[in-house]
């Protein structure tokens, strides 16, 4: 017999079951509330609320434990890449020799875009932002295949999430080409994943480009480290707009665009600026610390604080370790973080930051990193969704797995005006 929770209304008592995650977490199912007792519950930002059942990543914010599968973050990021990191996030289990190999093969085969495709381009200002470019370039791809678009087709999804995980990195690296005004490069599938995408980014027909195994390796890293994060506000638009059965593309394009803001995947870019801003004003990190607590300023520490982890970041920690080590090897001195160090250590020993708990996020150290490598700060947020890749359509494959599941649709409780008889506009 299982648990259960008991609620008390109107002087009637109701049972809900008490239902035990793989790792302990428990939670109230109460799925049957409204049938039986007419209220719902209310939970702005789902700060309590679990919105469905995975096995994908287990995360305990408390401890500061990240786990893909069940595999550690800080394991994978040493013993494998993304690409087999992307294979686990799918499909459930790390791959064998053989199925890596033909995974890889099957990646490499679909890097190239539709020639007609990449004519949407030259329709996006110079300066348009590579997060837009992306979203829209994601969701136009639909209308290249659109034989392959049904979520509830097995083949169609994996031909679709192939062709997805090989062409994001082109989409993203044509974004650039397109502001740099420079011609875009053809995929070279001889190269590793990161080295391809280090290519179409960087080499211009003209010169001999060879890839820096530093930075592949480094970007190989820092991809694997934003592979999946659990029920994050990307990945729950994805689950979302998946549930409506709009195709894979059409909800990877709207994850693109929930990424995109500054509170989620867009804090990388404003890591840099703010670190920028302390540089040219000559801020120490006491001075915009404070100002980052004071409620008459708009400012927070970008990279800072986190809905689910309170004590550490694990993805922080395995950044900033290699931190120092990456700019050595590039032979790269930063004063961004020098700054960003110094900004830790003062907000982690001040009392605003240690009773909010927060921490220093992802965000923090990957910008450094990204300008290390010489990614152009517009595109830090793309990166992240190439990345982020795998692991929205983990997510979105699983939903699609869940027997009875149903289009997602929150209830509200209205605070708005009672009913009140149409109102001629000569009267108003
Ligand atoms: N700087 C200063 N104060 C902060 C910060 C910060 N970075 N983050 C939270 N707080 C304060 C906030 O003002 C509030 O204080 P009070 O209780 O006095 O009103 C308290 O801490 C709780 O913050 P919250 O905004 O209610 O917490 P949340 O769980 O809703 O938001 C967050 C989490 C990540 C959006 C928020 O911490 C934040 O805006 N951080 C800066 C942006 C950032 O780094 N985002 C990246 C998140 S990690 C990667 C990803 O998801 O993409």
């Amino acid at each position: 017999m299982g648990e259960f929770a008991k609620l008390e209304v109107d002087g009637k008592t109701y049972e809900f079951p008490i239902l035990e995650g793989s790792e302990g977490e428990r939670a109230i199912d109460i799925g049957k509330l409204r049938e039986q007792t007419g209220l719902i519950t209310l939970d702005p930002a789902f700060k309590n609320t679990g919105s469905c059942a995975s096995a994908v990543t287990f995360i305990d914010g408390e401890r500061g434990i990240l786990r893909h599968r069940g595999y550690s973050i800080e394991e994978l990021t040493e013993k494998s890449t993304f690409l087999e990191v992307s294979y686990l996030l799918l499909y459930g289990e790390l791959p064998g020799k053989t199925e890596l190999e033909r995974w890889v093969e099957e990646i490499r085969y679909h890097t190239m875009l539709h020639e007609d495709l990449k004519r949407l381009y030259d329709g996006f200002p110079k300066a348009a932002h590579a997060m837009a470019v992306c979203s829209a370039i994601v969701s136009a791809l639909s209308t290249f295949y659109p034989m392959d678009l049904d979520p509830i087709d097995d083949d169609q999804v994996r031909l679709s999430t192939e062709r997805l995980i090989a062409k994001l990195p082109t989409i993203t690296a044509y974004s650039y080409k397109h502001l740099m005004g420079q011609p875009f490069l053809y995929p070279d599938n001889r190269l590793s994943y990161v080295g391809n995408f280090m290519r179409m980014m960087f080499a211009t027909p003209c010169e001999v480009y060879d890839v820096d195994p530093v930075v592949e390796r480094t970007l190989d890293l820092l991809l694997m480290l934003h592979a999946d994060h659990g029920q994050n506000c990307s990945t729950s638009t994805v689950r979302l707009v998946g549930s409506s059965r709009a195709n894979v593309f059409a909800s990877i394009s709207a994850a693109i665009n929930a990424l995109w803001g500054p509170r989620h995947g867009g804090a990388n870019q404003d890591v840099i600026r703010m670190l920028w801003a302390i540089e040219k004003e000559g801020l120490s990190a006491r001075q915009f610390v404070d100002r980052a607590k004071s409620r008459d300023d708009t400012s927070r520490l970008m990279g800072f604080g986190h809905r689910v982890y309170r004590n550490h970041d694990p993805r922080a920690l395995i950044i900033k370790s290699h931190a120092h080590e990456v700019l050595r090897s590039l032979r790269h001195t930063s004063k961004l973080l020098e700054i960003a160090i110094d900004l830790e250590r003062i907000a982690l020993e001040d009392d605003y930051f240690i009773e909010r708990k927060l921490f220093p996020n992802v965000d923090f150290y990957s910008g450094v990193i990204f300008e290390a490598l010489s990614i152009p700060m517009n595109l830090f947020t793309a990166l992240f969704s190439m990345g982020r890749l795998p692991g929205w359509i983990a997510q979105w494959v699983e939903y699609h797995s869940e027997p009875g599941n149903a289009i997602g649709r929150p209830r509200q409780l209205y605070m708005g005006a009672k009913h009140r008889p149409y109102v001629p506009i000569d009267q108003r």
